[in-house]
């Protein structure tokens, strides 16, 4: 069966009116149990604690915001009235009243993952009506109910609601969620989604193997599972790792036993580093000083939202020390680098970084913002060398010095 693209003009008005997804979700933290206090207590918190200032803007209800469980075919797609009772327009002007946007769950199936009314066979009604409601973006879940569909059939779902997305005349950002399966990346984009889950839930955890092979991923599984797919991350279409662990420390919805602060702050960096969108998944209202200072980090925020959008790759040698020194790198659109030494293993190692050999430029010197340490040092003309501890990522800012140029150091 031939399926119709979403022509190219119309894709672009999407991605062009918000290029990032950074906010909050609320399913690792809350899971179904989330209701109208909840929502307005996050977006009062994220519009006054600093995170909105830093860019998160998102605030982003999942599954359980529906009246009832059961099928479409029995049961219309409501706000429940216990729940919301204001229900979700209201929500969505208040989330606007503070300078941020709200964002809805459903999915293509008859029921969506935790049960409730999905929207098949309804997608342009529902899709106008989260219009009229002034939702912002779409969180669009064919994990379940599509799990074992072939890739066409979870492509033909995906255009039905983007057109509609498109059809109803809000711009709104479309979130594919298919949990790594029919290999998304490769085709999301172009049947108008601005992102596209790479792999299974995330767990509350750094590297834990014994969730490995089961359903959910840890941070190192989905850094693994996302290194041969940068080139399919971009401006408004990007690779999404799962939402953000931080301050979590182990109270998932899921399974996790928590990370340190150091893991914690290492999931970050990489999370911006390779692109994803960043949602929060735990309570802002408890968030404490470390896990703030993490997530409100300006120049990991920069990173994460440069405007040639790239996702980092291992580069160089790569897999020094059987595997557990990585060297991830990207361009940036000012011409410099952003490089993370990230020690995959327990024990602290030296690691370094050369610009000949991975980066393979032939820059005389340059010098080095470590974006952790706020603090920039050089000029080098050797490969730049420093002391990582276990599960920590340096974050530097590689940046070259052109002689005679007038430019400041950053
Ligand atoms: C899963 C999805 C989760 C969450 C959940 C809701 O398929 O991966 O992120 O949205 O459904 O039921």
């Amino acid at each position: 069966m031939q399926y119709q693209r979403v022509p190219r003009q119309t894709y672009l008005v999407i991605i062009l009116v918000i290029l990032w997804v950074v906010g909050w979700s609320s399913w690792n933290g809350f899971g179904p149990n989330i209701n109208e206090t909840l929502l307005r207590d996050t977006i009062d918190t994220i519009a006054s604690n600093g995170l909105k200032e830093a860019g998160f803007v998102f605030v982003n209800l999942d599954d359980g915001w529906q009246r009832y469980p059961g099928n479409r075919l029995d049961n219309p797609l409501e706000a429940d009235p216990v729940k919301f009772p204001s229900g979700i327009k209201a929500l969505a002007d208040y989330a606007h009243s503070k300078g941020l946007k709200l964002g809805i769950y459903s999915g293509p199936g008859q029921t969506t993952c935790a049960g409730y009314t999905g929207s098949q066979g309804h997608e342009e009604e529902d899709a106008r009506m989260f219009a009229s409601w002034g939702i912002d973006h779409l969180k669009y879940d064919s994990c379940c109910a599509y799990q074992f569909a072939p890739k066409s059939v979870v492509q033909q779902v995906v255009l039905t609601m983007s057109q509609s997305l498109l059809a109803s005349g809000r711009p709104i950002v479309f979130h594919a969620c298919h949990c790594g399966w029919a290999d998304s990346w490769e085709w999301a984009a172009q049947y108008g989604a601005n992102q596209w889950r790479i792999g299974q839930d995330i767990s509350d955890d750094f590297d834990y193997p014994g969730n490995r092979m089961k359903y959910f991923f840890d941070v190192l599984d989905l850094l693994d599972r996302g290194n041969s797919l940068a080139q399919f991350a971009g401006p408004g279409h990007w690779n999404d790792y799962d939402m953000l662990i931080i301050g979590l420390n182990g109270k998932s919805q899921h399974v996790g036993a928590g990370c340190s602060n150091v893991e914690y702050r290492t999931h970050f960096s990489m999370w911006a580093m390779v692109a994803s969108p960043l949602l929060i998944g735990s309570d802002v209202r408890t968030l404490n000083a470390d896990s703030m200072e993490t997530l409100t980090n300006p120049e990991i925020i920069a990173i994460s939202q440069d405007p040639l959008g790239q996702a980092a790759v291992t580069v160089g040698v790569g897999d020094q020390d059987g595997g557990n020194l990585q060297v991830y790198a990207k361009q940036m659109e000012d011409g410099s680098y952003a490089v993370a030494l990230l020690n995959r293993g327990g024990v602290t190692a030296d690691m370094s970084i050369s610009v000949e050999r991975d980066l393979t430029e032939a820059w005389d010197q340059y010098t080095v913002r470590d974006v952790w340490k706020h603090e920039t040092t050089g000029p080098y003309d050797k490969p730049y060398m420093v002391e990582v501890i276990g599960h920590e990522a340096k974050i530097l800012r590689l940046y070259q010095v052109i002689p005679n140029a007038t430019m400041p150091l950053p």
